[in-house]
């Protein structure tokens, strides 16, 4: 599907997309810039009580030929004083379900009522694409042919036009960077899509390298035994119950000169957790294919620094294995020695994520980073504190906490703090060993968590980790230009927008 920029002025389209914000009550909703006979329709469309402009509403009027267009859809806004970036892209999402239920294989959205409301344009124009291209995004790559072939059939929107009064160069290129970012977002969907015997850490390591082809960006990979050689004892203890061996990708990026400390990127890559010795119940296990989600929010985001040409430094770290069970698999109670000398003892091998990205935070912590970051599917107690609109955040430097704010609030992803110290440390001191991977109470379970990760950043460096078990996958209830079922691609914006910061 294409996007293009157009100017408004008599476009004509078969789908003409309206966006109305919600009148003030006891008034009627009214869209500007657009033909007296898409008025009228707006107002027989609210008097008939069909529309009235509300939050992720639309109606659709076929064969009505007005304006230049065959059909019009209204598209609700909500009310034009709380409008946000994020807004325009759930309404270009609910645009984009329209245009496709209204059968056209070209449609426009009139984007003059939304830009007379904002202070950037080029604002306006990257959300709108941004709503639009994540709403296209189909994990069916193994459909069979049959399925495939009627898929063909159905009719497709090849071209969307995004109709404004006057094209800027500043618009043009937010369309660009939407482009991008939306691409690198459904790359990382994809990563997370695929089931676990189509996404070893071997063939995650894969889709790194391939889709890293041309863009600047440099792929290191580790196999087992450079990982055993590292001494990287959590990555190997989790991946000794399976057949598949572990990797450590490893993607940098410098274009910020040599004497620049990188903002490093930590990605969980769990291809499939089972839960080890200590195995999950059997109900939703399937889910935990999505276990990598954190290391495709690190792969999608390098991916789109790069081909956004940001001035940055960035390395991007993805630990990978697999969690089972199995004759050579870790134990409950056995110790293992991490990368930065401390000792581990394993109390449930299903908090495994913690243990590999110990080793990844040891080795970022090397790389003498301006700033760390991680991203992982970490723990089911953020699920219950969170729910899916948020993702939690852990960090104990303010500052970096207000950038990630920031960021976040450009980007439209929900971030909240939550809290981590020093007592949440001391519930994850081992009695055989340095640590335990468990706390001793089930207690604040996110936050122990962070804490034990805590244990493997070096001294000063600013530091957050973002929990997103409840963020990638399934949340399109929230947010429709996420799939129905499937990952959300979450972070891969934020972790761009703080590559832009640093
Ligand atoms: N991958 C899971 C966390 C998870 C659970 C993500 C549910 C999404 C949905 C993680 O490895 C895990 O199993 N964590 C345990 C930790 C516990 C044993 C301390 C959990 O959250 O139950
Ligand atoms: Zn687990
Ligand atoms: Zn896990």
């Amino acid at each position: 599907m294409k996007l293009k920029l157009q100017k408004s002025s008599s476009f004509e389209t078969q789908t003409l997309v309206v966006f109305v914000a919600k009148a003030d009550k006891d008034k009627k909703p009214t869209a500007v810039g657009v033909a007296s006979g898409i008025q009228e329709l707006l107002h027989s469309a609210s008097e008939d009580s069909v529309f009235s402009g509300d939050k992720k509403e639309s109606a659709l009027y076929r064969n009505v030929q007005r304006g230049g267009a065959k059909n019009i859809l209204f598209v609700g806004l909500g009310k034009a004083n709380e409008l946000d970036s994020e807004q325009v892209r759930i309404a270009a999402a609910v645009a984009f379900q329209g245009l496709r239920s209204s059968k056209a294989t070209e449609g426009a959205l009139q984007l003059d009522s939304i830009l007379k409301l904002f202070k950037k344009p080029a604002e306006v124009v990257e959300a709108a694409a941004e709503g639009l291209l994540l709403s296209n995004y189909e994990y069916d790559e193994l459909k069979s042919k049959k399925n495939a072939k009627k898929k063909d059939e159905k009719k497709e929107l090849v071209e969307i036009s995004l109709l404004v009064g006057q094209p800027t160069g500043a618009m043009e290129g937010a369309l660009k960077r939407a482009e991008i970012l939306s691409e690198c977002q459904n790359f990382a969907r994809r990563l997370g899509d695929a089931p676990g015997n189509y996404m070893t850490p071997s063939i995650l390591a894969n889709e790194a390298v391939k889709a890293a082809k041309g863009t600047g960006l440099k792929v290191t990979v580790w196999d087992k035994a450079r990982i055993k050689k590292e001494r990287f004892g959590g990555l190997l203890s989790v991946s000794l119950g399976s057949h598949e061996d572990p990797r450590f990708i490893i993607m940098e990026y410098k274009a910020a000169g040599a004497k620049k400390n990188p903002t490093v990127f930590v990605g969980k890559g769990l291809t499939f957790d089972t839960g080890g010795i200590s195995i999950k119940p059997s109900q939703s296990m399937e889910e935990m294919k999505y276990d990598m989600c954190g290391g495709a929010a690190v792969i999608g985001a390098m991916l789109a620094i790069a081909k956004l040409k940001l001035k940055v430094n960035v390395v991007g770290l993805v630990p990978s294995t697999e969690n089972m069970p199995g004759g050579a698999a870790l134990k409950p109670g056995d110790v293992f020695f991490a990368r930065n000398g401390k000792s581990v003892e394993v109390f449930n091998t299903d908090a495994e994520g913690r243990l590999i990205l110990a080793d990844a935070l040891s080795y970022g912590t090397e790389l003498k980073p301006a700033a760390m970051f991680d991203a992982a599917t970490l723990t089911g107690a953020i699920l219950i504190a969170l729910g899916n609109t948020h993702t939690g955040v852990f960090t104990r430097n303010d500052k970096l906490m207000k950038e990630i704010q920031d960021a976040a609030d450009e980007t439209g992803e929900l971030v909240w703090r939550l809290p981590l110290t020093d007592w949440h440390v001391e519930d994850m001191k081992g009695t055989h060993a340095d640590l335990c991977n468990i706390s001793n109470n089930r207690l604040a379970g996110s936050a122990t968590a962070a804490a034990f990760l805590e244990q493997f950043v070096g001294e000063g460096i600013p530091w957050a980790h973002f929990d997103i078990a409840g963020t990638a996958w399934n949340v399109s209830s929230r947010f429709p230009y996420n799939p129905k079922k499937g990952a959300s691609g979450v972070l891969v914006r934020t972790f761009v927008a703080l590559a832009e910061r640093s």
